[in-house]
């Protein structure tokens, strides 16, 4: 069975990763789709999240892509019906259902599903990885090696 994993990945993170590993196990042909959230102000270029996506996966069963437009414009063109999210705490679930609710007004064939963080995840974001880093702290149990080398190459320049 197909499925997608639509996201920002700004950067990825183990928590996105552990949600990956464990979905690809459930959907054969399961593919990574790099989008935009115009909600956020992205600190990597689509680019250098594709090149960290593409690492992070190497060697694992999983495809990756890219799209600019909505959700819906992918899945339509792409004949997908399924497409999945990991859920954390309490506060993502107000976003998730909203954002699911759009969705389904809009291509009502897609069904989104959802994966439970793992608990040691619980509390980690792409926005706290980032928000370390700046400040030099340790990362390695939140992100993969390319991931660390990538922030905190980025967190120099600036
Ligand atoms: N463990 C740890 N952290 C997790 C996690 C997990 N299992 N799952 C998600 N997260 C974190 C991420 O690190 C990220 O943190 P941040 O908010 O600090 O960036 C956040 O939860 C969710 O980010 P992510 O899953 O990477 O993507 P997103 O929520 O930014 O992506 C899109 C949303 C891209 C799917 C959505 O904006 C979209 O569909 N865009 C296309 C345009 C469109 O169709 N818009 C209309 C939507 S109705």
């Amino acid at each position: 069975m197909r499925a997608i994993y639509p996201g920002s990945f700004d950067p990825i993170t183990y928590g996105h990763i552990d949600i990956i590993k464990r979905a690809s196990k459930v959907f054969d042909d399961f593919t990574v789709v790099l989008m935009n959230n115009l909600r956020k102000k992205p600190l990597f270029s689509v680019e250098e999240r594709l090149y960290m996506i593409k690492e992070s996966l190497k060697g694992m069963n999983v495809n990756v892509d890219i799209h600019e437009g909505l959700l819906v414009q992918y899945v339509e063109q792409n004949n997908v019906k399924i497409a999945i999210r990991g859920l954390r705490a309490v506060g993502d679930f107000e976003y998730e259902f909203e954002m699911a609710l759009a969705n389904r007004e809009m291509c009502p064939s897609l069904e989104m599903i959802y994966f439970m963080t793992d608990i040691k995840y619980l509390f980690l974001s792409s926005s706290m990885v980032k928000e370390i880093a700046q400040f030099g702290g340790e990362l390695k149990e939140w992100v993969p090696p390319v991931v660390e080398k990538k922030l905190r190459e980025k967190f120099q320049k600036l």
